[in-house]
């Protein structure tokens, strides 16, 4: 498989959510982690975009619409409108923001078909199997089983979502999934990195090894028509709407017209929809001899009352609500602090509050008000770096200068808690050296408290640049307060400086009271 890969090039994608419901705290937290992903490779100097969207066809998205006496595309612009609106609220910053219902997409997706069909990949075959709306997916008779609700109905659910099945039987074209277990394997073995967390790549690796039967990827006209067409039998038949939604990634990036720079640094998705992103996606690549993803980052879900946040449970967040009670930056912060990367988190206002108390304005908020005050620091500036006085100091200096290794680290293993957690640890310990000091009483010592404002201002600067991809717009404001000038807020500015510096104005507390 020829692979042009451009290594300074960051291609980070979000799932493309469907337009059945309006969104909720699960959705933003994985555009949340999208968008820090691609802010952290921008520190870094690297290329980047961003992708996120809608998913708009399919069978769900048809009976959704005809439940709320509206046509199909109807309720796409309105529902898609809202996932948009999300993402300029919470500062999601994306390059494209891919609709399935779009033309340029339909166009890629029937490329996409021909290009397997013309592999011979692609043939015509009985389906028979369970099928869930809820999930848009096929599952096995040893995945499903019966239930009985509360109205005394039996009836049958996927083991894996809990969500209703029914029985398909259908002449479907089938995609031979099955030429692609060993490929696969050997994929997965020769990129150790390819899916994480580690837990979900034993997940996949457990999927493959007990076998792939071929994927159905086209459903009968006469049942689903909100869709693409089958480009070699328009009359009859629709594309499968994950084969269709799962191209969007490459839409995005201008394929059919261009095969360059397509492939995904990051994929993230939350752990529902592993398979079709680490099993049937690079399949169908691998089939069409296009490259493959980079990673599949696979993020565990937010739970409510323990139980999964869903549309269908009743049990969600309002992200609106919240990032307005909050602020966007603090809300994009817990998420990262606090989300379930490999094991689900369990979601909470109060959750919110503790970590902006604690770590927003007790460490970072407070620590930047004590150096920056009047009182402390009447000429405004950021002293130059002196000589290391005493243990205490080389403590704090220690910390400082490792940070940034640290925080890299954590973050290109996305281990994004420990990241954070590293950058409040060297905030603990800079407020405890600033306490410790006591600069208060260093009237006669300029010297003296100068390095001591020194180290205080100067954890503020290096955990102001590595949060910037996390809170974006907090840690401007951060680094206007500390006079640094726009071009010097890169990942490799995060380094001990050595000048003399100005702080800028002051434009009040920086995370005041609740
Ligand atoms: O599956 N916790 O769309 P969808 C964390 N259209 N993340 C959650 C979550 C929760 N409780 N609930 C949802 C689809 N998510 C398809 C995707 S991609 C080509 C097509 C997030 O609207 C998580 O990323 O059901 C999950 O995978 C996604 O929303 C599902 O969104
Ligand atoms: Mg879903």
């Amino acid at each position: 498989m020829q692979c042009r890969l451009n290594h300074n090039d960051a291609y980070i994608t979000t799932p493309i959510y469907y337009v059945n419901a309006v969104p909720h705290i699960g959705h933003l937290y994985s555009s949340v982690i999208a968008d820090t992903l691609r802010r952290f490779y921008a520190l870094k100097n690297y290329e980047t975009s961003l992708t996120t969207g809608t998913d708009e066809h399919g069978l769900k998205i048809q009976q959704a619409a005809a439940k709320n006496n509206t046509t199909p595309i109807e309720l796409c612009d309105k529902v898609s409108d809202s996932f948009r609106k999300l993402c300029d609220k919470a500062n999601i910053q994306y390059t494209t923001f891919m609709r399935t219902t779009e033309p340029r997409h339909a166009k890629a997706v029937s490329h996409l078909w021909n290009a397997l069909l013309n592999a011979g990949y692609i043939y015509k075959g009985q389906h028979e199997g369970w099928y869930a709306i809820s999930d848009e997916a096929f599952y096995p008779d040893n995945q499903v089983h019966k239930i009985t609700d509360e109205q005394g109905n039996d009836m049958m659910v996927s083991t894996e979502s809990g969500q209703r099945v029914e029985w398909t039987m259908e002449e479907n074209y089938k995609f031979k999934l099955s030429d692609f277990e060993q490929p696969l394997l050997d994929w997965i073995e020769q990129n150790p990195q390819v899916i994480v967390p580690a837990n979900r790549k034993k997940e996949v690796i457990s999927w493959i090894q007990a076998g792939l039967g071929d994927l159905s990827i086209s459903r009968l006209r006469s049942r689903l028509d909100w869709g693409i067409p089958v480009p070699n039998d328009p009359e009859n038949h629709t594309i499968y709407v994950w084969l269709d939604a799962l191209t969007n990634y490459i839409t995005a990036k201008g394929y059919p017209d261009t095969t360059e720079q397509i492939s995904a640094k990051v994929h993230v998705v939350g752990k529902d929809i592993l398979r079709f992103h680490a099993v049937y996606w690079p399949a169908f690549l691998m089939a069409a001899g296009l490259p493959l993803p980079q990673q599949i980052l696979a993020h565990a879900h937010w739970t409510m009352g323990k139980q999964k946040m869903s549309k269908s449970r009743g049990n969600v967040a309002d992200p609106f609500e919240v990032m307005e009670t909050y602020g966007v930056d603090p809300v994009r912060y817990y998420l990262m602090r606090d989300g379930g990367l490999a094991d689900d988190g369990d979601y909470s206002e109060d959750g919110i509050k503790k970590r902006y108390k604690k770590d927003l304005a007790g460490q970072l908020g407070n620590l930047l008000n004590r150096s920056t005050g009047e009182s402390l620091n009447p000429e405004g500036k950021v002293p130059a770096m002196a000589s290391i006085v005493d243990s205490r100091d080389k403590t704090i200096h220690d910390k400082l200068t490792a940070l940034p290794g640290i925080f890299d680290t954590h973050f290109e293993e996305r281990e994004f808690n420990k990241g954070i957690v590293a950058i409040m640890d060297m905030l603990a310990e800079a407020n405890k050296h600033f306490t410790d000091n006591q600069p208060w009483k260093l009237k006669d010592q300029p010297e003296r408290r100068n390095q001591v404002l020194y180290y205080a201002l100067e954890s503020c600067r290096v955990a102001g640049i590595l949060l910037q991809p996390v809170m974006p717009t907090k840690m401007d404001e951060l680094l206007s307060r500390l006079g640094v000038p726009e071009n010097q807020r890169s990942f490799s500015d995060a380094a001990l400086s050595c000048e003399m510096r100005l702080l800028g104005p002051s434009t009040g507390v920086l995370f005041p009271r609740l």
